[in-house]
């Protein structure tokens, strides 16, 4: 498996993924596989990663800025994130996010924050952080993995290209 940025040709198949591995889930909103076209159209995807194997891309993660009170910083949200359902649990999910993380830190990012199973993510190191929020959402599926150790507090907002309703 070679996990490399997205290029030009990869957005259907992107697309492809991300609906296939949200399909169903109790917690979608139908629409992030068009949150990444969004974004990608708004300049807004940071870092975007495919897994592929032989030829066949198998997940896929995304990357965008977030805001904490209002102002951009060198913080990032992580997701969407899609693995092909006959593909999950072959650690596929995790080499992408940890590939991500390690890209991320490397160009500067001072963190990322997420929505999502704290029992998944806590093994990057993400952890809850009440002083860090994100709307109503409980907080410990609202979490943050600082690398500077820099912990900002204040509201997060996501970049606008989540808040596309187009449903895949
Ligand atoms: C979440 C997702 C990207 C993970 O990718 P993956 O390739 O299946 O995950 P990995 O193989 O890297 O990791 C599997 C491990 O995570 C665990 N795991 C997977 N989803 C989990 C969850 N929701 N809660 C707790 N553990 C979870 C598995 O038990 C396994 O643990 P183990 O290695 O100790 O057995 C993938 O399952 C997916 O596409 N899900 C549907 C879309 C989605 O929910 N995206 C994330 C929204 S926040």
């Amino acid at each position: 498996m070679v996990i490399r940025p997205e290029t030009a040709d990869d957005a259907s198949a992107i697309r492809a993924v991300t609906s296939a591995a949200f399909k169903g889930a109790p917690y979608s909103s139908g629409t992030e596989a068009a949150i990444i076209d969004a974004l990608r159209n708004a300049g807004a995807l940071t870092l975007s990663l495919v897994a592929e194997e032989q030829g066949r891309i198998v997940g896929h993660v995304a990357f965008s800025p977030v805001t904490i009170n209002g102002k951009a910083g060198r913080w990032f949200g992580l997701g969407p994130v899609s693995v092909e359902p006959s593909e999950q649990r072959r650690g596929i999910g995790q080499a992408l996010i940890r590939d991500g993380l390690e890209r991320l830190r490397a160009a500067g990012a001072e963190g990322c924050v997420l929505l999502g199973d704290p029992a998944y993510y806590r093994r990057f190191g993400f952890v809850s952080d009440p002083k860090l929020r994100y709307g109503e959402v409980p907080p410990e599926y609202f979490q943050r993995l600082s690398f500077t150790g820099a912990e900002p507090e204040g509201e997060v907002a996501y970049h606008p290209g989540f808040d596309t309703t187009e449903q895949s």
